[in-house]
């Protein structure tokens, strides 16, 4: 495991979308597993201004998103695919044909979480971006007594509600369910680059990074993982 500490935010989110960038120049046709949420604005906003600059060509990547609320339509200001389409997809020549986010109106469950998994293991995902909940989720991998494998249903800590809400006009909007790639899922792509900023995760980074690995911290089994690079800024790193 590599730690990158970056002077500030920006800085932190600069030295992820250049191991973003790389990743694209020599694969032009890779698959990135991206992420939403605070942490990888930054990273999303340098790629654009290195796109716009005509530096980076998006036109044969694809993309899968980790997860999705359950009941938000993509034109949702609040869904994930909403969130992408303004901070990413619409700013480069990506194919949004090949930018895949969970169907938060989907109607069978089931039906939905084969499709996604079917999506994840014909495509292979080169580089998998994370951020980091507050009791240490990975997507929307919430903690439990074990490891979920696949794209499952998941029903939101109260945790996770009240530190998303902050996105919502009241708590009572949060959706309580999500659609979120599994641990395997995850744990499978060849690279993962996590981005931690904010003292506010200076606690989570310490017990998922140097804590013993258990699926009642989810992030912990990054642990695991042969190539896994954490990019924060000094105060996420400040307890480690
Ligand atoms: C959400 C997302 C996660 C994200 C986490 C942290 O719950 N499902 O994928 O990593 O929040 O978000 P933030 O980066 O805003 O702290």
């Amino acid at each position: 495991m590599r730690f990158l500490k970056g002077k500030d935010y920006k800085d932190a989110s600069r030295k992820a979308a250049n191991i973003i960038s790389a990743q694209i120049i020599m694969k032009p046709n890779c698959v990135l597993g991206l992420a939403t949420g605070s942490s990888p604005i930054g990273a999303y906003n340098q790629l654009i201004d290195w796109y716009k600059k005509g530096d980076l060509d998006f036109s044969e990547v694809s993309t899968i998103n980790l997860d999705e609320y359950k009941g938000l339509s993509g034109e949702h200001k609040q869904s994930y695919r909403y969130f992408m389409n303004t901070n990413l997809f619409n700013h480069v020549n990506i194919e949004k044909s090949k930018t895949f986010v969970p169907d938060g109106l989907a109607e069978d469950d089931d039906k939905e979480c084969a499709r996604y998994n079917e999506i994840i293991k014909s495509r292979g995902i080169d580089l998998q971006l994370l951020g980091l909940g507050h009791n240490g989720h990975i997507g929307f991998n919430e903690p439990d007594d074990a490891f979920e494998k696949e794209t499952h249903i998941v029903k939101l800590s109260e945790n996770t509600i009240l530190a998303n809400s902050r996105l919502f006009k009241e708590v009572s909007q949060v959706p309580r369910y999500a659609f979120t790639m599994g641990i395997k899922n995850i744990m499978q792509a060849r690279k993962i680059v996590v981005i931690v900023s904010g003292v506010d995760k200076a606690d989570i980074v310490k017990e998922v990074f140097f804590g013993p690995v258990t699926p009642k911290v989810p992030g912990s089994i990054l642990q695991m993982h042969n190539d896994v690079t954490v990019i924060g800024d000094e105060a996420a790193f400040s307890k480690i």
